[in-house]
Formats: structure tokens, sequence, C-alpha cells
């Protein structure tokens, strides 16, 4: 999928530079329709973890844009996607968030379909000129290609194009680290999903998710009052980086400052003491040198283009709606076999992202703040140039930034003109 643009300047190319993005960016609606072609419907995106639905003809709701999907495991273990639309006149079939059925019945008029998306029947069927007869014609939407990588499902409507591992890229890596903190090697999504609906575009989002350098000051409250180490961490003096993973991936390494402490689960705002039967777990599992190097260096904060945000604790999923729209689903991680610590992990969640959460909504109402700028006449163009005389190249050939640069927010722009300019 390359670029065909040739000769004269693409509408992208005027909208979006370098160093500035215009507004309409986020407010145009024909660019938001071309956004679900090009992008949602067209690259991978995350739809679900298979601990969701671990056992046969599990099922739950999930969403591409504005595109009702069910994330079902049919009797022989497969994953399938299917979009929640029946084939007679379109009605929804399936309600539940989640269940465990091995087909869907349509409530209008009682066509039913196996959980991999076939007709299975239809009610009075002299209609259709008999049982057997439109079954092999319609079905469910399903989509071409489901595949999942430590466990995270993703889709794409798209029947062709880069397989998941090349669509993930350095950000793979970023998903083994997440699992390599469970003893057992797998971090999973069972302590269910939050549902937060926004009225911002859903790229502030995106942009937020590894922008270092607003925490100081949209979470300087509650920093202040739970003593947290947080802030440091986005400072001007913090060595943790800002880096450009490419494929619109970007992530905040922090793992320099928390080697610096060499602390195990300072990460997570504890010691190893208070957390010791998780600690010992790890040290059991993967012998004490590496247990401990993993416990320092804690969990990752990535932004996997174009809806997966995993903040070392918590996975987000954001799902467009419109222009103006967006639903953000929050989760806690679960570390298989970690014991004490999982607990923790969903209440640190929920202190952080829940209804009453703080982080979420400090950054929801600057979400709002800045939907409500960008409608407006002037300027029109937002500043994306924190940094970039700064950047320098890695020993891996990645963008890297200090803590508070907008690398991340560059390398999702220049992905995202690509994929825009792609016929
Ligand atoms: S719309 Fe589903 S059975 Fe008629
Ligand atoms: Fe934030």
């Amino acid at each position: 999928m390359t670029a065909t643009v040739s000769g004269k300047a693409s509408k992208y190319d005027q909208l979006i530079e370098p160093t500035r993005v215009h507004g309409s960016l986020y407010t145009d609606d024909e660019i938001f329709r071309e956004e679900l072609e090009k992008i949602w419907y067209r690259t991978w995106v995350f739809v679900g973890h298979e601990s969701e639905v671990p056992e046969p003809n599990d099922y739950v709701r999930t969403a591409i844009g504005p595109q009702d999907l069910v994330l079902s495991r049919d009797r022989e273990g497969v994953l399938h996607v299917l979009v929640n639309r029946c084939a007679h006149r379109g009605n929804l079939v399936c309600d539940d968030q989640r269940g465990n059925s091995s087909s869907f019945r349509c409530p209008y008029h009682g066509w039913t379909y196996k959980n991999n998306g076939d007709l299975l029947g239809y009610p009075f069927n002299r209609g259709y000129g008999g049982k057997g007869n439109i079954e092999g014609e319609l079905g469910l939407g399903v989509l071409p290609r489901v595949d999942s990588y430590q466990g995270f499902v993703f889709a794409s409507f798209a029947s062709e194009g880069p397989s998941l591992v090349e669509h993930l890229g350095a950000a793979a890596r970023e998903l083994d680290r997440l699992a390599g903190l469970s003893p057992e090697g797998k971090a999973e999504l069972t302590a269910g999903w939050l549902k937060h609906q926004t009225g911002a575009n859903w790229k502030l989002l995106v942009e937020n998710e590894t922008d270092g350098y607003h925490p100081q000051f949209v979470h300087g409250a509650i920093f202040g009052v739970t003593g947290s180490p947080i802030g440091a961490l986005y400072s001007d003096k913090s060595t943790a980086v800002t880096r450009d993973l490419g494929g619109g991936h970007s992530e905040n390494d922090l793992r320099p400052e928390f080697r610096k402490f060499g602390e195990p689960m300072r990460w997570f705002g504890t010691t190893e003491e208070r957390v010791f039967e998780y600690a010992s777990r790890m040290r059991e599992a993967y012998g004490d040198e590496d247990a401990e190097r993993v416990m320092i260096e804690g969990a990752p904060h990535v932004m996997i283009f174009p809806n997966l945000f995993i903040a070392e604790i918590q996975v987000f999923a954001i799902q467009p709606l419109s222009a103006h729209e967006c639903v953000q689903r929050s989760t806690a991680v679960q570390l298989r076999g970690a014991g004490d610590i999982n607990k923790r992990l969903v209440s640190q969640c929920m202190g952080s992202v829940g209804p009453a959460g703080m982080l979420l909504a400090d950054d929801t109402e600057m979400y709002e703040r800045n939907q409500y700028g960008v409608g407006m006449r002037k300027p029109e163009w937002l500043d994306i140039r924190r940094g970039v005389d700064r950047e320098r190249v890695d020993e891996n050939g990645f963008k890297i930034g200090t803590a508070t640069d907008e690398t991340g927010m560059r390398g999702f722009w220049g992905h995202y003109k690509s994929l825009m300019e792609a016929e």
C-alpha cells in the first residue's frame, strides 16, 4: 500500500506538515469518512483479547468505528469477527455484551446464525423454496482477517495487506514486555471493560496517549495528593524517552528512569515486599536476575496504531463514532499466575480511569476543550514541533526525543498521511 500521488501536492500535503497539522483534520466529516475507509476498514484494528473468549462458543461484543461486531470462538476454538447485522433485513442479531452460545438468533424474524457467521435456519422456510435453499448465499458479514499476538486479537475488513506482525513491527516487542510481567508469560484482559464516551476526535486521544508534556499540568493535582512519583518521569530532568516506533506506533520508554533507581516494583508505586507472592513467583519462574530486571523496568507505555493504548497497568481501546465523538474503553491488565498483584492492578486502574478515577477525567476534559478549540477559526493550525531540533536516532534506528517531546505525534501523523494518501 503505497502513496500514488504524483505531481501536485495532495490534499493531505496541505493539511499535514512535519511540525504542524491543520485543525480541519479533527472536525471535517468528509475526512472522517475517508479515515474509516483508509484506516479503520483497511488496517489491523485491536478488537479484544483471547482471554475474553477462553472457551468454545464464548463471544464478546466489540467494534471498529461505527461497525458493531462480535468476537466469537467457534466450537473448534477458532476465532471469528462477525458483523452484528442480520442478512435478512439488517437487524442487530446479538444483544448481550458477552456470553456463550453456538448460535445467534435475530429477534426480528428469527433467522439463526452459527457463531462462524453461517446462516443456520429461517422460520417458515417454504417462503424461500424450502430448507437448505439460501444458507450458502446469505450469512453474517465476516471479517476476512483475524489474528492475534500475545493474545491481543486484531481484525481487518481488508482481505489483503500487511500481516499482523508486519503491522505491529517494533510495537510487538512491547506486547512481549507486557506478557513478560506475568510469571506464566501471559497478560490477560479479564477484568471487564469500562466505556467512556468523549466529545472529541479520536486523533486527539491518540496524540495524548504518548504526550509526555501534559502530565505535570493536567494530572498535577492527583500526583500531588497521592505523592505519586509519576510526575517526575515527565519532567525536563527525566531520562525517559519518547520513541517513534514506526507504523504510527509510539512509546514513552520509562525504563531509563526506573533503571536509575534500580528498585523492583517502583514503576507500580510499591515495593517487592508488599507484593511478595507476585515477586516470589516471578523469581521462581525467571530466576533472580531476569525477574529483578523485569520488575525494575516495569510495563510498557505504548500507543499501537490506530486504537490500542497500553498505559502500564491498563489497556485502552479507542472507537471513533464520528469526527467529533469517540468511545474509549478501558480495562485493567491481569497477569496470569501472578497471585496478589491482580487485585491491586484492578484497584489502581479504577483509581485512575474508573467512574471516579482522576486521570481519565483530567484527560477527557482536555480532549473536549481541544475539540472545542479546533472548531474555532484562528489560528488554523496545531503545533507539534516540540523537540524537533533535539530529536536523535537510537541504536535501533528509531527517532527518539526527551520525555516531554512530540516525537510520537510526528510519527503518528507521518503514518496517517501515508495511509490517507494511498489509493
Ligand atoms: S431482520 Fe433478521 S430475521 Fe429479519
Ligand atoms: Fe494524561
